[in-house]
């Protein structure tokens, strides 16, 4: 076989080159129409039965692949661009984001480390986010998947911190079964999971209660650590969160940095939903307290709408973040000069070594868009979020199920079981017109609209509402009095 055989490239680059226009078209347009399709549609059996092939070992013409990828794949996506999504807290992407993925895509860079400016680039954006929350500009910053992975990461600082770099080589030891973290009840599940996988056991981790609002009171948080500290344990951490998965509440931060600062514990702020509020002068007070901390883990891909993935993690202290992930293995060594060059590459502030280029999309979004649009965009979401409460609170149908603090409504039906809400909610989905997700708030299964979408509109809620009260009606007829 020739030199030239063995080239993945194409063949002929004018063919390819005017298939890859026709899709970037079509995605353009898909993006454009988002409205007149349905919310989501399950895929039909013929389209999961294709993706369940042999292996291919021949090669395909691509204008096939794609048409495969246009009958199959892209009707049947999550749903989160249309304006009717309101499930689960994803974000609706961007245009920009899309043609920030295409160059990503198309340069290939490895972000893991190494001297390009790809580096500088994801630098920027820590720079950025340390402006947008107060933090100084010398704080480390770097992208990891999602929040899961960055309030792993930020634990993991912690612990660090907490126990001196020995720790990374010689385990746990004497603090084995002693370390404790604080987080409210409300707290996402990867909190739990992050002392899972940081072998500290979730059953170190102390679930403090919550007001009516769905906020840690400060006062049990204090108690907690007193009765640990006489019991001989070492409290290490606390987690607040800023918009919390089930409604959107947000943990009295500035109350809470003054009990980390007097117990000497590392304050970390779960910020995946409400961090980015920090772009709304009018939001950014309810974040107030933020700038406090020493670690904050946020999501991009939700209210920043950068395409999937987006995590990130901003840790105050530079030389804590890098003691807990830094690396000195002959393959990373360090040059004064050329492509090896660099004092901390991102692999030095995380686990990943190899890594995509997420830092271009974010800039690309923000670069375009810039922080006022983005901020007005969640503003919207939140007086149209307070649009809908008021909405409910005036239905003969519906009853809200909890205080509306940011974005997320929760509801259901008056006097009815919870099993009547979750039903309501699949029976909206196959409907087309709109998708809501479910939760339980105090025990009780709810409905629960998370409004991310930049997309939506108050007619948007009008349709959802009157789907579901026509659906509630035909489910249980006495909630028509
Ligand atoms: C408050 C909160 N923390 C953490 C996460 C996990 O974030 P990710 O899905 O980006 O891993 C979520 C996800 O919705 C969340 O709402």
């Amino acid at each position: 076989m020739s030199d030239e055989a063995a080239s993945l490239d194409p063949s002929d680059w004018a063919t390819f080159r005017n298939q890859a226009h026709a899709l970037l078209d079509d995605l353009i347009t898909h993006i454009e129409t988002i409205r007149e399709r349905p919310v989501w549609q399950p895929p039909p059996a013929a389209s999961q039965e294709r993706f369940r092939q042999p292996l291919p070992h021949r090669e395909r013409d691509l204008a096939s692949v794609l048409g495969d990828v246009r009958t199959h794949i892209i009707p049947y996506a999550t749903g989160n661009l249309h304006p009717g999504f309101m499930g689960w807290v994803h974000g609706a992407g961007t245009p920009i984001g899309m043609l920030a993925e295409m160059v990503a895509g198309g340069l290939n860079m490895n972000c893991g480390g190494r001297n390009h400016i790809g580096l500088h680039v994801e630098k920027q954006i820590a720079l950025w986010m340390a402006e947008a929350l107060g933090y100084p500009g010398t704080a480390s910053g770097v992208f990891l998947t999602g929040s899961s992975m960055a309030n792993f990461a930020a634990l993991t600082v912690a612990k660090v911190k907490a126990c001196g770099p020995g720790i990374r080589e010689g385990g746990l030891g004497e603090f084995g079964g002693r370390l404790t973290a604080y987080t409210s009840v409300e707290a996402h599940g990867c909190i739990t999971q992050a002392m899972e996988l940081s072998g500290l056991g979730s059953a170190n981790l102390r679930k403090i209660g919550v007001d009516a609002s769905g906020r840690m009171d400060v006062a049990k948080l204090e108690m907690a650590i007193e009765a640990d500290r006489s019991a001989g344990l070492s409290p290490f951490l606390i987690v607040a969160t800023a918009g919390t998965v089930n409604t959107g509440a947000i943990d009295p931060l500035e109350y809470i940095s003054e009990v980390a600062r007097k117990e000497g514990l590392w304050f970390h702020v779960d910020g995946a939903i409400g961090a980015l509020a920090a772009f709304s002068p009018a939001l950014r007070p309810l974040i107030s307290g933020i700038e406090k901390s020493d670690s904050v883990a946020l999501d991009f891909h939700k209210w920043g709408h950068v395409p999937y993935d987006a995590g990130f993690l901003l840790v105050r202290d530079h030389a804590a973040h890098k003691a807990a992930f830094s690396n000195s293995a002959a393959y990373l060594q360090r040059s004064e000069r050329g492509a090896a060059a660099g004092e901390t590459w991102p692999c030095d502030l995380g686990p990943d070594l190899s890594r995509g280029f997420r830092a271009l999309k974010t800039w690309m979004t923000i670069e375009t868009l810039g922080t006022d649009r983005m901020g007005d965009a969640m503003l919207a979401n939140c007086l149209t979020a307070r649009y809908l409460s008021e909405k409910v609170q005036r239905s003969p149908i519906f009853e809200l199920k909890a205080p509306v603090s940011l974005n997320i409504v929760c509801f259901g039906v008056r006097g009815a079981d919870g099993r009547v809400n979750r039903e309501l909610v699949l029976d909206l989905h196959e409907s087309g017109i709109a998708v809501t997700s479910w939760t339980r708030i105090d025990g009780q299964t709810v409905i629960r609209c998370a409004i991310v979408n930049h997309r939506t509109t108050r007619e948007d809620i009008d349709r959802m509402m009157e789907c579901l009260a026509d659906l509630a009606i035909r489910r249980c007829p006495e909630s028509r009095e």
